[in-house]
């Protein structure tokens, strides 16, 4: 049977180590939709361009090759899965993602890549909303905005990138704010999705928790 699980939610939300653990679990493919929005946006950087300028992020993302092989990003055959989170990538993605012509091209890259695979995790902000309407389960996953920012820091403290936890603070509610009012694939929850708040759990303990409900039998 083909199986498709959503985790969708905001960022530091703990969605990226709760799928990657959960997808190791299962043994099933993961599909990080972040990762891809973030690769169209290093390519716009590196070739200067007008990051407000739909159209040319749409010709551009056309010609892009993203792969997303086992725990790594391939852009046009260059492992970027480092460059990819930079702060400053991480802050010009806003573009992106507000991108209606960037947007079509990913939504359609996500669903040839789940054709390609029988179960996947995939996570983001619209998987199961415009993506995977009809996952086979969906989940959104939060926590508070001051949790979020701790764990935000903590990966970037981790990889050696000097920020403060104010700046990330900020940073994480100026992104919600920006992603939940955007006109084209909002982040909000599916009606159908399972929230979890996980301020204050340890991820195990939500990974334990969505698998449980992923492989208990349905009807
Ligand atoms: O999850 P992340 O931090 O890697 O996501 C990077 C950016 O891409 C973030 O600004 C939200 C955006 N994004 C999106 O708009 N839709 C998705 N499905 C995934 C990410």
């Amino acid at each position: 049977m083909k199986r498709v699980v959503t985790i969708d939610g905001p960022a530091g939300a703990g969605k990226s180590t709760v799928a990657r653990k959960l997808a190791d679990r299962l043994g099933w493919r993961l599909l990080d939709t972040g990762a891809m929005y973030r690769a169209v946006t290093l390519a716009a950087l590196r070739d200067r361009l007008d990051l407000q300028n739909d159209q040319a992020l749409g010709e551009l993302a056309a010609k892009l090759d993203v792969q997303l092989p086992e725990g790594r990003v391939l852009l046009n055959g260059e492992d970027v899965s480092e460059a990819i989170r930079t702060v400053e990538v991480t802050q010009a993605t806003r573009f992106s993602a507000d991108s209606p012509s960037v947007r079509r091209r990913l939504v359609d890259w996500q669903r040839h890549f789940v054709e390609s695979f029988r179960e996947v995790v995939t996570e983001g902000r619209d998987q199961g909303t415009i993506v995977f309407p009809d996952a086979y389960r969906k989940f959104y996953l939060t926590a508070s905005h001051d949790e979020r920012a701790r764990r935000r820091h903590a990966e970037f403290v981790a990889r050696g990138v000097a920020i403060s936890l104010e700046t990330v603070l900020k940073d994480v509610i100026e992104r919600d704010a920006h992603d939940s009012a955007r006109e084209i694939a909002p982040m909000k929850a599916a009606d159908d999705a399972r929230r979890i708040d996980s301020t204050g759990l340890d991820l195990d303990e939500v990974v334990r928790l969505i698998e449980r409900e992923i492989l208990e039998p349905t009807g």
